[in-house]
């Protein structure tokens, strides 16, 4: 196995194929890196380091298989050319960066058109999971995938005995599916976050305290790695003030652009993903310092209630809260899987929603014991219209929604914000809802711009003449 970038992802990917007994042909295009990776960690396995791009393709093996680890975008574009004029028919380019699956479906056409496959991959976990055993999720042809999908299994994550990889679909399928991966997360976060805000700012809570909270949660149903570390977070002190960590940490969180793609692509395939969206437009209101700055303190909040006027007791509160916070999760989730089956009907993928959960149990950041609760959802059906209608998750819902309903209330009356608890909520009795106001939007469609409409009670598409005699006439 090859690997060209050697920055912090590249050399852990590299490492973890050494460790697992492979023979890894390691390149850099600063040779000085590749010198000092060489320096740190070539006792750990069989390592061919090489200074030239050229060299590094000689001393692969037949097929050969390199997997680019370097920026996204014009970076991978560069690497990808010198590696295609290097290698020889059959040979596979694999980019384990976070591309945009539109330019992964480019580029795998340029690639192909030479004779060579090219195989896009997503990689979750971050720099442990890359050195330990990530989450991987290759696209590219099926044929590529028998021979670079034993290498990556067995550098993968292994939950019950199977790894966490699969073959997702051609092309920029894997690319896809971590984007959407990534989009996901970003809900999950968010979900957490409006969790704490609750706890904090509503109920008055002490870091440290809450920090308890979601130690205890995640011995039950919300299980996974985010919640863990979420109490790690809040439990931590700041050496220098000794101040709660997450006090002295500035507000305004941070994106590098998966989430957003995930919410504009959602857009652009007209599928409703609105705890994604929430949770991108949350992290840039967060970051919107100047706006924030001028209204904090100037808008008037109104008659806020403080959390006695509730009237709860706060294990009833910390409670509700945690179901708010399972029912948006959920929401969330089966907003996003919506999402990879629109993808896959509009780029002709054949993506199985099963394999995505059971690949994500273990290696990336969204693992928890919840996927595998997906995976027998769609064990029962694999045609689950939207994983809320699973019989399990119904249930989950039906123990979750008054609670969920009143914590929404009360985040209302608290003045505390809670977008994606709120607009999951929306979304689910959006669902639910026998009549949306859609209709009186065909109305006003059609009266200002003659869109049409059609009835409830006959065939055909139909236009009121609104500005004469507002008859009905057939469109
Ligand atoms: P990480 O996030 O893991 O730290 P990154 O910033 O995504 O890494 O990518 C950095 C890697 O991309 C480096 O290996 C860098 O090579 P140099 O050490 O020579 O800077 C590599 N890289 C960036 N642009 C490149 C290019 N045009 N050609 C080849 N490699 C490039």
């Amino acid at each position: 196995m090859g690997v060209v970038g050697l920055a912090v992802m590249g050399s852990n990917l590299a490492r973890n194929f050494a460790r697992h007994g492979h023979t890894v042909a390691v390149y850099n295009r600063t040779t000085a890196k590749t010198d000092s990776f060489m320096e740190n960690h070539s006792s750990e396995g069989n390592f061919v380091p090489s200074a030239t791009i050229e060299e590094f393709v000689a001393s692969l093996e037949k097929p050969r298989r390199a997997v680019i680890m370097v920026q996204a975008g014009r970076a991978t574009d560069a690497v990808v050319d010198q590696l295609a004029d290097a290698m020889e028919e059959g040979d596979i380019i694999v980019d384990g960066g976070n591309s945009l699956f539109t330019d992964t479906i480019e580029r795998e056409k340029k690639i192909r058109a030479r004779g060579l496959h090219f195989v896009g991959t997503g990689i979750s976990g971050g720099e442990e999971g890359a050195l330990n055993g990530p989450s991987i999720m290759p696209g590219g042809t099926e044929e590529s995938y028998k021979s670079l999908g034993p290498l990556l299994e067995s550098i993968s994550a292994h939950v019950d005995g199977e790894p966490c990889c699969t073959h997702i679909g051609e092309n920029g399928a894997g690319h896809f599916v971590k984007m959407v991966h990534n989009g996901i997360e970003y809900a999950d976060m968010q979900v957490i976050g409006e969790a704490y805000q609750l706890l904090r700012h509503g109920a008055g809570m002490e870091p440290a305290e809450i920090a308890d909270v979601f130690k205890d949660w995640n011995d039950g149903d919300l299980n996974s790695y985010l919640i863990e570390i979420t109490a790690e977070v809040l439990g931590q002190v700041d050496a220098e003030t000794g101040k709660p960590f997450i006090d002295v940490v500035v507000d305004a969180a941070g994106q590098k652009g998966t989430g957003r793609w995930t919410a504009k692509e959602a857009l652009d395939l007209g599928v409703a993903v609105t705890g994604i969206g929430e949770a991108v437009f949350a992290r840039a209101l967060s970051s919107a310092t100047a706006q924030r700055e001028a209204a904090q303190g100037e808008l008037p909040s109104g008659a806020v209630a403080t959390f006695e006027d509730l009237g709860v007791s706060r294990e009833d509160f910390i409670e509700n809260v945690r179901r708010a916070l399972y029912a948006s999760k959920l929401v969330a989730y089966a907003q996003g899987f919506d999402e990879i089956a629109a993808g896959a009907k509009e780029y002709g993928w054949d993506i199985d929603p099963r394999d995505l959960a059971r690949i994500w149990r273990g290696g990336c950041i969204i693992q928890a014991k919840f996927l595998n609760r997906i995976v027998e959802a769609y064990d029962r059906d694999a045609q689950l219209p939207s994983l809320l209608l699973d019989p399990y998750f119904k249930e989950q819902i039906a123990d979750s929604v008054d609670a969920w309903r009143k914590v929404v209330v009360a985040a209302t009356q608290l003045g505390q914000p809670v977008p994606v608890f709120a607009s999951s909520l929306s979304y689910f009795d959006s669902l639910r809802a026998k009549r949306l106001p859609a209709a009186l939007i065909q109305g006003q469609r059609d009266f200002f711009g003659a869109h049409t409409y059609q009835r409830v009670d006959k065939e055909g598409t139909f236009h009121t003449l609104w500005s004469s005699d507002r008859s009905e006439v057939e469109a």
